[in-house]
């Protein structure tokens, strides 16, 4: 069977950055260390004023068609995957592909295009959708655009403020691709939950602590539906676990978790249990919450372990470094950390063709999903044009007056005029109203 996957990614950030330990946190009164050690972060991306989720969007997908040398009518279908939409009719996509018919040659007339839904989780649901459009032989040899873009914006005070960021990352998704193959086995996680929405409002009204606690408890059940059809993981089948990631701290407890799952009944059990004993059972105790305090601190205990510590520093940490220099991405979060996963080992000089990545995605509301996709020839290239380091270091320094006026200025609710901060160049716009409160772009 023809291998179809991800044939190429671009990844584009909001042009200006907020420094969290050095200008966010003593602005707030808090810790430094809160933000680096506890979230795991040190700064966030932001959107100039000229940017938003269209601009991201589609100067991401401008690049990667050009890199990949990939004309309009080669495209059979765009489908954006976004929770900070403007319009409940008309699709981002077809905004995405106006701006790219400005400069392209050629157009998007006969592709599908759509919008896909479910807080962060819908950027693999519409990789999810291309796969199966191939699978199904409707691709008439043509290749799936997917573009998950966010501004992931909270309102000010809100505890969520800490988490922020915005970015848009761009997929190629077609038979025999470049980057990584999808296989059929996948599971998922998914419950009526009221952690993270945003009813008919822009900034989303969250019960973080909660929204914690389901993202744990939905991606476990995700593992286990996926184990049921791939059968048992075992900690070493995977070159990288790439996960959602709100924030760092969220993946490192998920990653505990996991790797408490997945290395029991293994010679990693074993290999632990010298120091820190064997796994607790169900069946060895009377009561559940024995049998639940006997399970934390056997947990607490493995952290603190090298044998877990080896593993974390190897197939998660490497996911994550991207994230702790944007903040979260929403819909783009976890194709940024497969990103970053595979970023790290090309600068490590790393052959990783053939191995797998297992990746979470995750949805607040609330879905969890996992699926392998083994890493192809071809995989390096690919990687190493990314110049998201380049992007990252090239961002605007916002103080914190300079943050404050910039979240007014994206504020539906507020009347402001910002003037822009970081320069646009050779990059799509945002250029005002049309007569239909459409919003107009144009290439710079
Ligand atoms: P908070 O309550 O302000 O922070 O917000 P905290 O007090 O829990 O501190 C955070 C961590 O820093 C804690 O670590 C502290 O101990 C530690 P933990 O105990 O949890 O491991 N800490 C420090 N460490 C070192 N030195 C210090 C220090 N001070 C504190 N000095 C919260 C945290 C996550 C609630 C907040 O950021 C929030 O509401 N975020 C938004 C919601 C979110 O991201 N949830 C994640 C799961 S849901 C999800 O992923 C979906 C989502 O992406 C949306 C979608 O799907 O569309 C959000």
């Amino acid at each position: 069977m023809t291998a179809v996957g991800i044939d190429g990614l671009e990844i584009w950030a909001g042009k200006l950055e907020l420094d969290l330990p050095e200008v966010f946190a003593p602005a707030q009164g808090d810790d430094p260390g809160k933000y680096t050690k506890g979230l795991g972060l040190h700064a966030s991306s932001f959107p100039d004023t000229y940017e938003d989720i269209v601009t991201m969007g589609a100067n991401a997908a401008l690049r990667l068609m050009r890199r990949k040398d990939v004309a309009p009518d080669e495209i059979g279908r765009i489908d954006v995957a976004t929770e900070s939409a403007f319009d409940k009719s008309k699709p981002v996509s077809t905004y995405v592909a106006g701006c790219l018919e400005q400069v392209l040659d050629g157009d998007f007339r006969h592709a599908n295009k759509g919008e896909r839904k479910f807080a962060c989780i819908s950027g693999t649901q519409a990789l999810d959708d291309a796969y199966n459009w191939v699978r199904a032989g409707r691709h008439r040899g043509k290749r799936a655009l997917v573009v998950a873009t966010d501004t992931a914006l909270y309102a000010r005070d809100d505890a969520g403020e800490a988490t922020q960021g915005a970015g848009a990352v761009a997929m190629l998704i077609g038979e025999d691709p470049d980057l990584v193959s999808f296989t059929q086995a996948q599971g998922f996680g998914s419950m009526d939950e009221t952690d993270f929405l945003k009813p008919q409002q822009q900034f989303p009204s969250v019960d973080g602590q909660r929204s914690v606690q389901v993202y744990l408890a939905r991606m476990r059940e995700a593992v286990e539906d996926y184990e049921s059809q791939a059968g048992d993981v075992h900690p070493e089948d995977f070159a990288y676990a790439p996960f959602h990631t709100p924030f760092p701290g969220m993946v490192r407890k998920a990653a505990l978790l996991g790797f408490r799952h997945v290395s029991r009944d293994t010679e990693y059990e074993d290999r632990v249990a010298e120091e820190i004993g064997r796994q607790p059972r169900r069946e060895e105790f009377d009561d559940l919450e024995g049998f639940r305090a006997a399970l934390k601190d056997y947990t607490d205990a493995l952290a603190e372990t090298d044998v877990y510590q080896d593993w974390y520093a190897r197939t998660v940490e490497p996911t994550l470094e991207l994230s702790r220099y944007c903040g979260n991405w929403y819909t783009g979060s976890v194709h940024v950390a497969r990103a970053s996963g595979l970023l790290q080992a090309a600068e490590a000089g790393q052959d990783l063709t053939g191995e797998r990545l297992l990746v979470g995605s995750y949805g607040s509301g609330a879905q969890a999903e996992i699926h392998h996709e083994t890493i192809q020839p071809g995989w390096e290239e690919n990687i190493r044009a990314l110049n998201v380091k380049d992007q990252f270091r090239d961002r605007y320094d916002l103080t914190y007056e300079e943050y404050e006026r910039i979240h007014d200025a994206h504020n539906h609710e507020k009347e402001t005029d910002t003037d822009e901060l970081a320069t646009p160049d050779e990059e799509f716009v945002f250029d005002g109203w049309g007569r239909m409160g459409e919003r107009k772009y144009r290439y710079v």
